[in-house]
């Protein structure tokens, strides 16, 4: 197998030689938060942002880090491996405790991770599988806290689906690893930022991007019926970009297929940010 290029606590080195403590609290209590940074012709994609977001997990949890060295291992991962399109995931956990104990003593220093593989985007259509969103009240935190997530996407594959659309007492929330768009010909639409959704950069680059050129979109509240009425719906992510939403399993939806205002959408995503990736 290929070897995997990777860093833990600034010690560069191959993924499968790094050791961890099963009292790292990322493996006892999920107390750590993190990234997946895309890059594509060897330029990373909105990388501030990614930093920015991740500073603001860590201070979500008090985590003191030191934002320029995880910025130059991340820089570092991606240059030492010579791979030209992939992602780096880079967690930051609490720390190892002495012995597990849900409130942490103060003298544990902050735990990194990070690793760099291959990844190209590709063309998909998506089927999902509506479900309840099981997750906690701060989903606006990219914590590594995601079982409500993992149930719901496994539970989706079972049916055949590739990602899930969560919502809360039938409001639109997110998808299990993405945001979520829809338009209904004129209009893109998604929901707006709240502590019930992870604040996309993709979402936000596309924003920005089509509203430069005069796309109107609405964020806002919506629910399962406003998704019945779309005539296309998208999930992003950063290793997704824009993926067409193909069936919601169990719901009768009216979409047309490649929609010239999706088209254009991703058409002026790729453009932009991905390039010949
Ligand atoms: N996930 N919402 C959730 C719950 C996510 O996990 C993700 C991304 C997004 C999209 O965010 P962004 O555009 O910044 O990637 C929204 C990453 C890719 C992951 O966990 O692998």
């Amino acid at each position: 197998m290929e070897k995997i290029h990777a860093v833990y606590n600034s010690r560069f080195s191959n993924l499968d030689e790094i050791k961890i403590s099963p009292l790292s609290r990322a493996y006892t209590f999920s107390d750590s938060v993190y990234e997946v940074i895309p890059f594509c012709n060897s330029k990373i994609i909105a990388f501030d942002k990614h930093i920015a977001r991740l500073e603001k997990s860590c201070e979500a949890l008090n985590f003191i880090i030191d934002i320029n060295k995880i910025t130059k291992e991340i820089s570092g991962l991606i240059s030492t491996s010579n791979l030209e399109n992939g992602y780096v995931y880079y967690q930051v956990s609490r720390g190892v405790d002495h012995i597990r104990s849900h409130i942490f003593n103060d003298d544990i220093s902050i735990e990194t991770f990070g690793y760099v593989v291959e990844h190209f985007f590709k063309s998909q259509k998506l089927k999902v599988m509506l479900c309840e969103d099981l997750r906690w009240q701060r989903c606006d935190i990219k914590s590594t806290s995601l079982l409500g997530n993992v149930l719901s996407m496994n539970n989706a594959k079972k049916k055949d689906c590739d990602e899930v659309i969560m919502h809360r007492n039938n409001i639109l929330t997110e998808g299990g690893a993405s945001n979520v768009f829809f338009t209904d010909n004129k209009t893109v639409f998604t929901p707006s930022l709240s502590t019930n959704i992870l604040p996309g950069i993709t979402r936000e680059l596309l924003i920005n991007e089509i509203k430069n050129i005069g796309i109107k979109v609405v964020e806002d509240e919506f629910n399962i019926n406003d998704l019945k009425n779309a005539k296309s719906i998208w999930l992003t992510s950063s290793t997704k970009g824009l993926a067409q939403v193909s069936a919601v399993s169990g719901l009768q939806i009216n979409i047309v297929e490649d929609h010239p205002l999706y088209l254009e959408c991703n058409k002026i995503f790729k453009e932009k940010f991905l390039g010949s990736c």
